[in-house]
């Protein structure tokens, strides 16, 4: 498909002879690293032809901007993204290329780190993607993905970071200032309102101003104004009538108006649909463009001819080149950098630590778990996932990673030749009742039986490009779970999967259930060292586990998959558990639900006025002891509650959090800011966020559901946006 195929290794050598040569001789203003960004960015946009800045809009490969060797720009290079560095695929197609220098280490998916409800840890990993990348000689990763779960169903639910705008807005930007930190480009990625698989090369999605602007889009404005994200990738549906990747309101007006926005909008792989909307309203970067030569993308020979009939102005070329110059010289491409690191220990540690902390305990009757090896003789691991690997699933997201700890693995390499541990398949996509009896054989003889359960990677489960069709466990395994459990009462569901199952046909029976998502290339081990107690679980749920699908809120008002190619989102602002607490419908299990091995108590709520202008309003104190014999982390949230709001609000929604690791009896005085920003709605009239005086409740506890302390704060004045107000405090 590439029009001139150029022979890289000549580009790339001739790249480095030219910038080493302008260097030497103390060089152009573009070319030293010590002169100001923007310095160089307009002394390197005054030396480009038409022709060569042209060249930097639009992909000259799958992944890659084409070289300029007159003036030692070198090829620019893009990788997916988000769990890792992508393995390489050929120029032109989506075939593997075939090398043996590009396994990388893989992460746990996007909704394990969301589980974590760290975003320190989240920034560790994005260095360490960082790193990777460098190693590669990428210059921006392709990640992260923080579209909220809008329906349980969406296939890419696995990929993004939870339900919550709050929740996924923190976890961004660590891992953005991760990845960012070691001079590569993050691109947060889909902007904007790409919450559904199905249909979403043409889907059009329609919702009222404030629901997008409180949960589809503060997940981005947090990348943008928090994190300094480098890069924004347009989604591939339509919003309100136009391609998000040309979306004059999105891109233009919100993104680089409202946010001021620097960066570079990158279409998605094939997202770009028309020259003139992609010209005027925002685009900068066009890539994957299918069916066209790279010379006659969008963004190439058509938008130059417009420009040589001054149907474009030249400001519209110069503001997209500089955006991506910007971009170019942010993450080193002319200078020297750092060599980065690949598949280190260092790394993989991350991706173990990260695949443990997010690991959520969801039913723990009777202290089944941990499990204690030296009581064990026989141990059965059941179910296709506990030797899976997983990987390299899901389409774009998928890493070839330098190996993978299967569940089978990872409980073997734990237990040592202490345990005999039996495996049996129990489900697959054949079918077979055979499976079932060889399990329930293993299960009876055996002290535990473990089900690896779950879903997978296949078309219509956890992927790109199709949503589920169900809640429920596919290929016989909830009549697989009830068999095991019969044969024996200790029988564990291990959960392998990036959304929400539905267990109403064993969850009463199964004493323990542990939700261990894709874990990444180390998630056997974690999963092992959750089981037998050697770390105990803290992740916490990102998303809401509904008991019936017609529960969920886009499914319960009719609104998903949408008609005719459009979709209106009816539930507004009720999504997740905005809906289940407002509506006061029983989740199976709530947001932000996750168990512990120890035990945590909550005392001596504070609410302070904090006096400082421009400092947050607001600061919620309390004590957090670890009341157990075990060391273990807990992740405090806090959730506003306004007692008669001007316009409908959800019952509350979470404005902070904090994970707090204690030793066995430790207690620790934990202290949550509260920006004037948690108690705002966004008010369409004012086109503003509106912190509205009158009274607010502030809950504090272990999860949405289980809340231990709450005190009162009244607002005494209303404010748009940055006013300062006095608040008066009272506790109860
Ligand atoms: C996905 C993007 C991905 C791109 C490049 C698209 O299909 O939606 O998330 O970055 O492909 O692989």
């Amino acid at each position: 498909m590439r029009a001139n195929p150029a022979p890289l290794m000549l580009v790339l050598l001739l790249s480095v002879a030219v910038a080493g040569g302008l260097r030497a001789k103390g060089g152009p203003v573009y070319l030293d690293a010590s002169q100001p960004r923007e310095a160089r960015v307009e002394d390197l946009l005054r030396r480009l032809s038409l022709e060569e800045k042209i060249a930097l809009l639009h992909g000259d490969s799958k992944f890659t901007t084409a070289a300029i060797p007159r003036l030692g720009i070198p090829r620019r290079w893009l990788s997916d993204g988000p769990h890792g560095v992508r393995e390489d695929i050929e120029p032109d197609t989506w075939k593997p290329a075939g090398r043996t220098d590009d396994y990388a280490t893989c992460m746990p998916a996007q909704i394990a780190l969301a589980a974590t409800w760290d975003p320190a840890l989240a920034q560790s990993e994005g260095e360490a993607i960082g790193q990777e990348a460098l190693a590669r000689g990428k210059q921006i990763m392709l990640g992260p993905g923080v579209n909220i779960q809008r329906t349980p169903l969406g296939g890419r639910s696995f990929e993004y970071l939870g339900e919550d705008p709050f929740l996924a807005g923190r976890m961004a930007t660590g891992y953005i200032r991760g990845v960012q930190s070691q001079g590569v480009a993050s691109c947060v990625k889909h902007f904007a309102a790409n919450n559904q698989e199905l249909d979403r090369m043409i889907l059009n999605v329609e919702m009222d101003e404030r629901t997008l602007r409180e949960i589809y889009l503060p997940a981005f404005k947090a990348a943008v104004e928090e994190a300094g994200v480098l890069a924004v990738m347009g989604a591939y549906n339509q919003f309100r009538g136009q391609h998000c990747c040309e979306n004059d309101y999105l891109l233009n007006k919100i993104l680089k108006g409202e946010w001021g926005f620097q960066g570079l909008v990158v279409s998605d792989w094939g997202g770009t649909h028309d020259t003139y909307q992609a010209a005027c309203n925002g685009l900068d970067l066009e890539m994957g463009t299918e069916n066209r030569f790279y010379d006659d993308y969008y963004l190439a020979s058509p938008f130059l001819a417009g420009l040589r009939s001054g149907q474009y102005p030249l400001s519209l070329l110069d503001d997209k080149v500089r955006r991506n110059l910007r971009v170019m010289f942010a993450t080193h491409l002319f200078d020297d950098h750092a060599p980065g690191s690949l598949n280190t220990a260092a790394h993989q540690a991350t991706a173990r630590q990260v695949a443990e902390q997010g690991v959520v305990l969801l039913k723990n009757q009777g202290a089944a778990l941990p499990l204690d090896p030296l009581r064990i003789h026989c141990l059965a691991v059941i179910g296709e996932n506990a030797v899976a690997h997983q990987t390299h699933g899901g389409e774009s997201s998928g890493i070839k990673a330098l190996y993978e700890i299967t569940p089978l693995q990872g409980i073997i390499g734990r237990v040592g030749d202490r345990v005999n541990v039996t495996y049996a398949k129990g489900y697959g996509a054949e079918g077979s009742p055979d499976l079932i009896h060889e399990a329930v054989r293993a299960a009876k003889e055996a002290d535990v039986a473990i089900v690896f359960a779950g879903l997978g990677h296949g078309p219509y489960f956890d992927t790109e490009g199709t949503d589920r069709k169900d809640l429920r466990l596919p290929y016989g395994q909830d009549e697989l779970i009830s068999q095991v459990r019969q044969a024996n009462p200790k029988t564990v569901v291990v959960l392998v999967s990036g959304s929400p199952v539905q267990m109403d046909p064993w969850l009463a029976d199964v004493p323990a259930v542990l939700e261990a998502w894709y874990g990444g290339m180390e998630g056997g081990n974690a999963v092992a060292r959750v089981l037998f107690g050697d770390v105990s679980p803290s992740g916490k749920l990102p998303c809401t586990y509904p008991k019936r699908l017609e529960d969920s809120p886009a499914h319960a008002c009719k609104a998903y998959p949408g008609t005719n190619g459009a979709v209106r989102y009816d539930e507004g602002l009720l999504v997740g558990y905005r809906y289940f607490d407002t509506k006061e419908i029983e989740p199976l299990f709530p947001f932000g639900h996750g168990l512990s091995y120890t035990r945590f108590e909550y005392s001596n709520i504070k609410l302070t006025q904090e006096a400082e202008a421009g400092g947050p309003l607001a600061k919620v104190e309390f004590e957090l002891a670890n009341t157990g014999d075990r060391a273990g982390a807990e992740v405090a949230q806090v959730y506003i509650h306004q007692f008669q709001p001007s316009l409908p609000r959800p019952f509350k929604e979470l404005k902070g959090f904090r994970k707090v690791f204690l030793k066995p009896h430790e207690r620790q005085t934990v202290s949550i800011p509260l920006e004037q920003s948690a108690f705002a709605y966004y008010d369409p009239d004012q086109g503003g966020w509106l912190a509205e005086k009158g009274d607010y409740e502030i809950l504090v506890g272990s999860s949405s559901r289980d809340l231990r302390l709450s005190g009162k704060l009244t607002l005494e004045q209303t404010s748009l946006k940055r006013l300062i107000l006095s608040a008066r405090l009272t506790t109860h």
